[in-house]
């Protein structure tokens, strides 16, 4: 029930929309009643009364006028249910409007926690089917629950003021009727809460099919994909059809009790009337009504199906709505300083779900330094960098920039001093200019082709047929691994902030462009903290200081040349690349 207060919370500026609507069904469907009291009258009048033949010379102009009051009503009820079904769809619309535009700014505002843990399909689904059969059944399902309501209590009341003995023998029907619903609610409940997953697992197995399509191509797995994928099809298909089925398992029954009340009424109507206990006209006024009682029954599955989607949906979106990151951005408007860049590391640790791979980690960086940081993979550079900007949070510890604690910053105002380029390179679909200026829409061009410059992309963007104005595909499709890499940097490099984080960032470009790149971060026109992840020696070699992690530990520091002293992990590496290169980074480094 709490799910329907959120529904009447969103309802907000629409909701005397809503209620007109919810009214104008109440109205239109107690109309449905006065025709066939004019039939009655009709019936009673002019055709089986006593002095049938009389009034319809006599009294033609009464019979003129029903005859046009039903025509009259008939074209009032129909101008009704446009008006009606108009504000269910405006009122139901404008929610779905307002709904999806606050989801989206909530999923934009989870950290990144959340996305470790709910998948892309997962999430898709619940932005549109979910979302869809809200809309759906705040327009159609609510609207068919009032209306079969409304008529049948007027049904019943018009039938009990004709003859109550008669109205009972028909109502007979109705607990049986219920008690066959409620079990079948019941049993179909779980059923399309599973259907509901089944359909997220399709969506999320096609979603991840599409975006590495060139993963399945690269191994000639597409038979595979589409096997995984059928297999998602027909679980989906199965569930669709066993929730299907169940209400065939149900339908007989109420199929039969909605037509016992045609055989009830027949028998009891017929012989009350052949009693003379109610009118020929009063019989038609039943006959011609008796569909607005067993209707609403016999509809009774199906609008407990969808109630039952509903509800799964509803579940759904609502997990979304109030999903609270641990890590809480408020965009407040402040005014934002610029940090000197100063960072310091105070007996870090680090945990995700499956274990820590951060311990007991403390280092300091003063502002304008570089530091590089070197490791074997899953060592666990990459989670120490994303502590800096508060991607995630430490668990021991704490990290701090310009000797404040990370957690005690607006959160704009730190990430808006760090530029960083990620390990694993994301593009936007989006021209290579727009791509490069993404964090800071308002750069001018040629500095979008210095910073190309500094990276070494220049080059081989004008070589591109449209230059900066080419657009690059959904994750830098038509770039080489090293032309993204230099894109990213390029991005990173353009916000000039304070502090600079490259994880791995020239891994793919050869070592001439590395070098060049090495020179312009060395000459960058702005006060800059750099942390470069890499793993060549020829990119650490020149860092004001080197942390070699390994297994989450810090477990070297020093210069090149102290670290090379003292012949560890550094050293071994260094031997490693230098093999064959001709020494090309002398043992005592290059300053
Ligand atoms: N890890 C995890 N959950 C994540 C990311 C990483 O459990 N969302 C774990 C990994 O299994 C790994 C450890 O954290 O054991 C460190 O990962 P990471 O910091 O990414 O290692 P890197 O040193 O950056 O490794 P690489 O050189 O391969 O980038
Ligand atoms: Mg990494």
């Amino acid at each position: 029930m709490f799910e329907l207060k959120w529904l009447w919370q969103n309802l907000e500026g629409n909701r005397a929309r809503y209620i007109t609507a919810l009214v104008l069904s109440v109205v239109g469907s107690s109309l449905m009643i006065i025709n066939p009291y004019i039939g009655q009258r009709i019936v009673d009048t002019f055709i089986t009364g006593e002095n049938a033949v009389q009034n319809l010379t006599q009294e033609r102009g009464l019979l003129i006028m029903l005859c046009m009051g039903m025509i009259g009503f008939s074209l009032l009820r129909t101008g009704l249910a446009y008006l009606t079904t108009m504000q269910y769809e405006q009122a139901s619309q404008n929610m779905l409007y307002k709904v999806r535009i606050y989801l989206y700014n909530k999923i934009q505002g989870q950290d990144m926690e959340y996305y470790d843990h709910n998948r892309t399909g997962d999430l898709m689904t619940k932005m549109t089917g979910d979302l869809d059969m809200v809309r759906h059944s705040m327009a159609w399902i609510i609207k068919t629950i009032i209306e079969s309501v409304t008529i049948f209590l007027a049904a019943v009341v018009y039938f009990f003021t004709i003859d109550a003995v008669l109205t009972l023998w028909l109502l007979v029907l109705a607990p049986p009727i219920f008690i066959v619903a409620y079990i079948f609610a019941k049993k179909v409940r779980p059923m399309y809460i599973d259907l509901r997953e089944r359909l997220s697992q399709l969506n999320t197995t096609t979603q991840e099919n599409i975006s590495g399509n060139r993963v399945v191509k690269a191994f000639a797995r597409e038979e595979y994909e589409i096997e995984k994928f059928t297999d998602k099809n027909i679980h989906f298909s199965q569930a669709n059809k066993k929730a299907a089925l169940v209400w065939l398992d149900y339908f007989p029954y109420l199929e039969t009790f909605a037509q016992a009340f045609n055989v009830i009424l027949m028998l009891a109507g017929g012989y009350f009337v052949m009693q003379g206990r109610i009118t020929f006209g009063e019989f038609s006024a039943f006959s011609a009504l008796i569909w607005a009682i067993s209707n609403p029954m016999r509809n009774i599955g199906i609008i407990i199906n969808d109630i039952q989607r509903f509800f799964a949906s509803l579940s759904k979106i609502v997990e979304i709505y109030y999903a609270k990151p641990n890590i809480v951005n408020e965009h407040k408007a402040t005014e934002k300083r610029r940090y000197e860049g100063r960072i310091d590391f105070d007996h870090v640790s680090f945990k995700y779900d499956g274990g820590e791979v951060l311990h007991d980690i403390s280092f300091s960086v003063k502002p304008g330094e570089t530091i590089a940081i070197m490791g074997s993979t899953g060592s666990g550079k990459t989670s120490l960098v994303n502590l800096i900007p508060r991607f995630y949070d430490v668990s021991g510890g704490q990290v701090l920039v310009d000797g404040v604690d990370v957690r005690k910053l607006e959160l704009d105002e730190l990430r808006g001093n760090i530029g960083i380029a990620t390990q694993d390179v994301l593009l936007f679909s989006d021209t290579i200019d727009g791509n490069i200026a993404y964090g800071d829409p308002e750069l001018p061009e040629e500095q979008t082709v210095e910073y190309a410059r500094l990276a070494a992309a220049h080059d081989f963007i004008t070589k591109m047929p449209e230059g900066y104005d080419t657009i690059v595909g959904e994750r830098g499709v038509g770039l080489s691994g090293g032309q993204k890499q230099r894109i990213a940097l390029s991005r990173a490099l353009a916000v000039r902030r304070p502090i600079l984080i490259l994880d791995d960032t020239t891994s793919a470009v050869d070592l001439e462009t590395e070098e060049h790149i090495q020179k312009s971060l060395r000459e960058l026109d702005f006060p800059c903290t750099k942390l470069i992840i890499a793993q060549r020696v020829s990119t650490t070699a020149e860092a004001d200081r080197i942390l070699i992690l390994d297994g989450g530990r810090l477990i070297e520091e020093g210069t090149h040349a102290e670290l090379l002293a003292i012949r560890g992990y550094y050293y071994e590496v260094f031997m490693l690349q230098n093999e064959g290169i001709g020494r090309k980074v002398s043992a005592h480094g290059q300053k």
